[in-house]
């Protein structure tokens, strides 16, 4: 699949086959985030994979009860550095690469960002000094999602100067 494809077929999965990522596959789509841009190379985000069925359980009330968070194969957890100025950007992109890989190889994600970060973070061991940034569900889709709509062009992009459309 190309880029192209890509960012246009790409939709938030919420319903999971329970089917579980092979290894190889899993490594490929982390690789993808690992690959992504960062401020001044610092790649100042780190992330937690978390397969554990029951820990996946014990989430989903972390996550404003949305309960596709247990049926997912994997749920991430992207940390961010506040120390660091461009850590949350960082660990955005990572997490953008890393939709794209994943459903390039036939996996879905969805954002997660309803949850309590501190009892997240309690949870899964996250130091005091660093943040849960975002998270994300990763699995077998078990939808097939229409797309959602977008803005118009003219709403969101200028050109030479803000308010300026072509
Ligand atoms: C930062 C962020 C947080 C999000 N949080 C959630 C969430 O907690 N639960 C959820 O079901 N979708 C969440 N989403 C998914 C958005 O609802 C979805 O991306 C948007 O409606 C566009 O749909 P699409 O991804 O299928 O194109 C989140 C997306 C982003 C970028």
């Amino acid at each position: 699949m190309d880029v192209g494809t890509a960012i246009r077929t790409r939709r938030s999965v919420r319903r999971y086959k329970s089917q579980d990522i092979p290894e190889e596959v899993l490594r490929e789509v982390l690789e993808a985030a690992r690959l992504a841009p960062s401020a001044a190379n610092r790649q100042a985000w780190e992330m937690i994979v978390v397969k554990d069925s029951q820990v996946k359980k014990d989430l989903v009330p972390m996550c404003k009860n949305q309960k596709f968070v247990a049926e997912c194969s994997v749920f991430l957890v992207a940390i961010e550095d506040p120390a660091q100025k461009w850590s949350r950007v960082d660990a955005t992109i990572m997490l953008d690469h890393l939709t794209l890989e994943a459903h390039e190889k036939g996996l879905g994600t969805c954002w997660i960002g309803a949850f309590d970060k501190a009892q997240v973070g309690a949870l899964l061991g996250v130091p005091p000094n660093k943040e849960v940034m975002a998270c994300m569900t990763l699995g077998y889709p078990d939808e097939d999602p229409e797309a959602r709509p977008r803005k118009p062009a003219e709403e969101l992009i200028y050109y030479g100067r803000y308010g300026e459309r072509q």
